[in-house]
């Protein structure tokens, strides 16, 4: 149940090699781009209110191995999800609900910016069961990276994340923020990316020399849901409504109303006008905006410890005020925070499904997975199918592994962006 790593660079020959057999295309025409998972440490549930957040990319991810098409087709295959997709870049369909989704979607967003002539064939690969390591977001950027690369197009990290948000938001109907994509792209190792999700900007934060080193923890509770079916755009309309209120008391118009148009201060002032669900969406968002800054400031001084602490109580938080989360992911929340060597805790993404992610002393990390898996499992040993536990390391962002020597003649990137 626990999982151990494999080699990036082995998988992506393997990974070369079959596309090349699957697809008839010569050897050494294939390229391969990888796109990591991620996680969010603090700033959860506040990028689509236009918070600060924090990620870092973890050393698993996604790869895709992929070779111009002459025609303007596209054609996909996963090693773990049905498929093939295929479809034409000038009559690209409407949303399925399966992972060719997003496929689709990269291509409708690309298409806006000017015209693909095109298209590829690629097989991907990568898959941690159940989610909240941001998996689509992984897959949409190697496509998006690729179909660039075929296409002459290097659009350069800023609008590889804004293309990202749109095909969530735009295609897949999800309400998300750009932290996802904005991790995946500009983390590097070692690193904590802090994006402010009003000006796109990030800092890509070095640890004091002096802090301990640490192990990321990801355990996986078996449930699996895409997240267009939960409550995650309710939430979201839920800070829309608390922020109108709040705007509204304070005399200001603003375009789009999200709680990251209000200062703290004017919060204060005027939350006791807040009622229910959006009195409690707010006291998240202001009281994660400050995690983040105190956070921010724990990972600079290399205060692991008090790093670990706000991220707990981010996940607290997570459930009280956010109220995402469901019983298993709760429990498994509630024994990684219990267990020895745990710096802190929380929900991995959306929360409202899939995994829980620490941060974990390294000589503590086997024993502390095999430990919160096997009981998690006890509890529930109806999950038992797709539960796991997995230690990594935090890794690089997207990037091919070995940077094209121009598919077109017109086009090259380094690794990663
Ligand atoms: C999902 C969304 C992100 C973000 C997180 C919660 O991963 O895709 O945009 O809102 O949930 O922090």
């Amino acid at each position: 149940m626990v999982q151990t790593a494999v080699d990036p660079r082995d998988k992506a020959d393997l990974l070369r090699r079959e596309a090349e057999l699957r697809f008839g295309v010569a050897p050494g025409s294939v390229r391969v781009v990888r796109s990591p998972y991620r996680v969010c440490p603090l700033g959860a549930h506040i990028d689509h209110q236009l918070g600060p957040v924090t990620s870092m990319a973890l050393d698993r991810g996604v790869l895709l191995a992929y070779a111009p098409s002459p025609t303007r087709e596209i054609r996909v295959e996963s090693l773990e999800f049905d498929g093939p997709v295929r479809f034409r870049l000038d009559d690209v369909p409407h949303r399925a609900g399966d992972w060719g989704d997003i496929p689709r979607g990269v291509a409708v967003a690309l298409g806006g910016r000017g015209r693909l002539d095109r298209g590829l064939v690629g097989l991907v690969t990568g898959k941690l069961h159940g989610g909240g390591v941001s998996s689509s977001a992984a897959v949409g950027v190697t496509i998006s990276l690729a179909l660039q690369e075929v296409n002459g197009l290097s659009l350069g990290p800023d609008a590889t994340i804004e293309l990202g948000r749109q095909v969530e938001n735009e295609y897949l109907g999800l309400s998300n923020g750009i932290l996802d994509q904005a991790a995946v792209v500009v983390s590097r190792r070692g690193r904590l990316t802090l994006t402010d999700c009003r000006t796109s900007q990030h800092e890509r934060i070095s640890p004091a020399p002096s802090s301990p080193p640490f192990k990321i923890l990801l355990v996986f509770s078996g449930l699996t849901r895409p997240l267009v079916g939960t409550d995650y755009n309710r939430r979201v309309a839920e800070c829309a409504e608390a922020a109108s209120v709040l705007l509204a008391a304070v005399g200001r118009t603003v375009a789009r109303p999200v709680l990251g148009e209000l200062s703290t201060a004017e919060y204060e002032t005027f939350r006791h006008l807040l009622r229910g669900a959006p009195a409690r969406r707010a006291a998240h968002f202001f009281s994660e905006v400050d995690r983040v800054r105190r956070g921010v400031s724990s990972w600079r001084n290399g205060d692991l410890a008090g790093f670990g602490h706000l991220v707990t109580a981010s996940g607290e938080s997570s459930i009280r005020n956010y109220e995402c989360g469901n019983p298993p992911l709760i429990d498994l929340f509630q024994s990684l925070v219990e267990t020895d060597g745990v710096y802190g805790a929380r929900f991995s993404g959306a929360g409202f499904r899939g995994c829980c992610v620490a941060l974990v002393d390294p000589d503590a990390a086997a024993d502390a997975a095999e430990h919160v898996a096997f009981e998690h499992v006890r509890r529930y040993p109806d999950l038992a199918e797709f539960a796991s536990a997995v230690v990594c390391d935090t890794g690089d962002g997207a990037g091919f592994l070995d940077p094209p020597t121009h598919h077109n003649g017109r086009n090259g990137h380094g690794a990663p962006l």
